[in-house]
């Protein structure tokens, strides 16, 4: 492979976390969504084993979880499959997610740390995919809360897909050149469908968008499975709210299912409100306000845009109990708020105009800190997955 050949050996990647500014949810049923990269990333590390080793080594080092798994144990299990080497991405059967689960459950997994059994299945099923059996130490390090809503899990497989391709002759980066790089265009597309394979095996049924901007960065807007760039002119300030509730997004989702086969019709007309929401937001944030006035307006019709978006939010019954008091107390303050991502808990934004004081903001950010909540700013719209090969992570 072209990487060993230059005697690269370890490689670095990084993808960023993500926040839905409107549309999620109804973004799994074909309805518009608008999403952006956040500066948080997901860090992943792969290096190669010398041949003579002859494990696979998967360490989480947030969660303080290792695995090894013997490479012969590896291919017992997938004895089925024949190989599961491809060069182009497929999706993992319900047998073979199975048969993943059973080598993760060799492992000793914590109770307390069941949920994270399917991300270690995805590993299994990227590495097998796009490595074979090769012996390799993968590190995954993250800045992002995980089950939060900021797509710790997307930025998870999309930086780990990252790493596995870079080592695959599918990649033909410059292994010389020094800091963090951009993929190639075609490269960046198939690594997010394979990062896609992962979020299937740890979501049931993702819409496709939290991958896709953890890829490509900045913001986009997305609908049945496709992402349309979006230049954002305005100065976007949120303030996140973490609720430090925890959820699980594939049952948040398959609830709003069951809704929407309980009442299709009232269910439809909240999906498509939802969507011309998504529309007006996309429209707005692509304007360029002419003067400070016209800016606040914008600002004001975001905050509008985004009460309205957690009304429907709230009733397609994905809201919670620590959400409510977040928004009560910012709205004390005269802020709009939503939830984003799947909701249930997780993570909460709050428009912050350009005009308002830092003071105010401290206060607000104070008095949600008294309920245990924890609250941060992280930069919008930066870029997408990135690769280093001089360990300048
Ligand atoms: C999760 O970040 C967003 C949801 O819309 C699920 C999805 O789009 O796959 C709730």
């Amino acid at each position: 492979m072209e990487r060993e050949r230059a005697g690269k050996m370890e490689i670095t990647t990084r993808a960023p976390g993500k926040i839905i500014l409107a549309g999620e949810h109804a973004v799994v049923h074909g309805y518009t969504a608008v999403a952006s990269s956040i500066d948080l990333y997901t860090v992943v590390s792969l290096r190669l084993s010398t041949e003579d080793e002859d494990t696979i080594k998967l360490q989480l080092n947030d969660i303080g979880l290792d695995f090894s798994w013997p490479i012969e144990r590896i291919k017992e299990v997938l004895s089925h499959l024949g190989s599961p080497f491809s060069s182009t991405p497929t999706t993992c059967s319900l047998e073979t997610v199975k048969s993943l689960t059973a080598l993760v459950d060799e492992q000793s997994f914590p109770e307390t740390r069941i949920g994270l059994a399917s991300g270690v299945c995805a590993f299994l099923w990227l590495y097998t995919s796009i490595l074979g059996f090769k012996p390799a130490t993968v590190i995954v390090s993250s800045d992002l809360p995980v089950g939060a809503g900021l797509g710790s899990s997307a930025a998870y497989c999309v930086a780990l897909s990252a790493a596995l391709l870079a080592f695959s002759d599918s990649v033909k980066l410059d292994v010389n050149q020094k800091g963090w790089l951009m993929f190639e265009e075609t490269e960046v597309e198939l690594l997010n469908k394979w990062a896609f394979e992962g979020e299937k095996i740890i979501h049931g049924r993702p819409s496709g968008v939290d991958n896709s901007v953890s890829t490509f960065g900045n913001v986009i807007k997305f609908k049945s499975g496709n992402m349309t760039r979006i230049n954002c002119n305005m100065p976007l300030r949120m303030l996140i709210t973490n609720t430090k509730v925890g959820r699980d997004t594939k049952a948040l989702v398959a609830n709003v299912s069951a809704r929407k086969s309980r009442h299709p019709d009232a269910m439809c007309s909240v999906l498509n409100a939802i969507e011309s929401i998504s529309d007006e937001w996309s429209t707005i944030i692509q304007s360029h306000a002419v003067d400070d006035l016209s800016l606040s307006t914008n600002e004001e019709k975001l905050g509008e845009l985004m009460e309205m978006n957690q009304g429907l939010l709230l009733s397609l019954g994905v809201s919670h109990a620590s959400i409510e008091i977040v928004l009560q107390t910012t709205m004390k303050y005269k802020l709009a708020s939503k939830l984003t991502g799947a909701g249930g808990g997780g993570c909460v934004l709050t428009l912050l105009p350009t005009q308002l004081s830092g003071a105010v903001v401290d206060k607000l950010v104070e008095e949600l800190e008294s309920y245990g909540y924890q609250c941060f700013t992280a930069g919008i719209g930066g870029k997408g997955v990135q690769i280093s090969f001089d360990g300048s992570s």
